[in-house]
């Protein structure tokens, strides 16, 4: 594994379907999910990222470590909360499993928050995390990154962090 700091992010592209449906029907990303438990068919996988990549709400980045894939993140605008306060996006995020515990997940989220603002030109949004309680890793990983506690029920909790844009960019 290279140093996280030197990891690489890039849009997803339509060649990339097939593996990130190989991710979210890991049984580890299964078992994070809030709402799909059940392995997602193929078709309807290609009609959802299909629509996902046309869709300007969701931007999904594959992450790099030396030229290869080794995960992703994806964030979906939510409008809830707008227009009155920032733009809100949520998160997901899969790392593949030989990459874990080296702080791909950390270094890969750092990138992909600023260059998420850079792309929206947003000044400033809030990043939220649905965490399910029976899942530590990403319980550390998000307050590791600064996002704190804003709600808490009996299957998940609910992390946000507002991101500014760096002024030099
Ligand atoms: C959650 C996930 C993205 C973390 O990826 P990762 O690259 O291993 O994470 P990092 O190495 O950057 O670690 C981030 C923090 O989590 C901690 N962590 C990592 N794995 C952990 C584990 N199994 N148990 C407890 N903490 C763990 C690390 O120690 C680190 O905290 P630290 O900086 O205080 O030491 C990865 O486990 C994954 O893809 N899981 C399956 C999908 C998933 O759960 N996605 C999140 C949905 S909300």
């Amino acid at each position: 594994m290279q140093d996280p700091s030197t990891l690489t992010l890039r849009a997803a592209r339509t060649s990339d379907c097939t593996r990130l449906l190989e991710w979210v029907n890991s049984p580890d990303s299964l078992a994070a999910k809030l709402k799909t438990h059940a392995p997602i068919a193929s078709v309807e996988h290609v009609r959802w990222f299909e629509r996902a990549m046309a869709d300007n709400d969701i931007v999904i980045y594959i992450v790099e470590s030396d030229g290869s894939a080794c995960g992703q993140i994806r964030f979906t605008r939510q409008f809830d909360n707008e227009p009155s306060t920032a733009p809100h996006w949520l998160v997901d995020i899969f790392v593949c499993n030989s990459f874990r515990g080296a702080g791909v997940a950390r270094s890969a989220m750092e990138k992909a928050m600023h260059r998420l603002l850079l792309e929206k030109r947003h000044t400033f949004a809030a990043f939220v995390a649905e965490v399910i309680h029976e899942n530590p890793a990403s319980l550390s990983l998000f307050r590791r990154l600064g996002f704190t506690s804003v709600a808490n029920t009996k299957t998940h909790v609910c992390l946000m962090k507002n991101v500014r844009r760096a002024t030099d960019e």
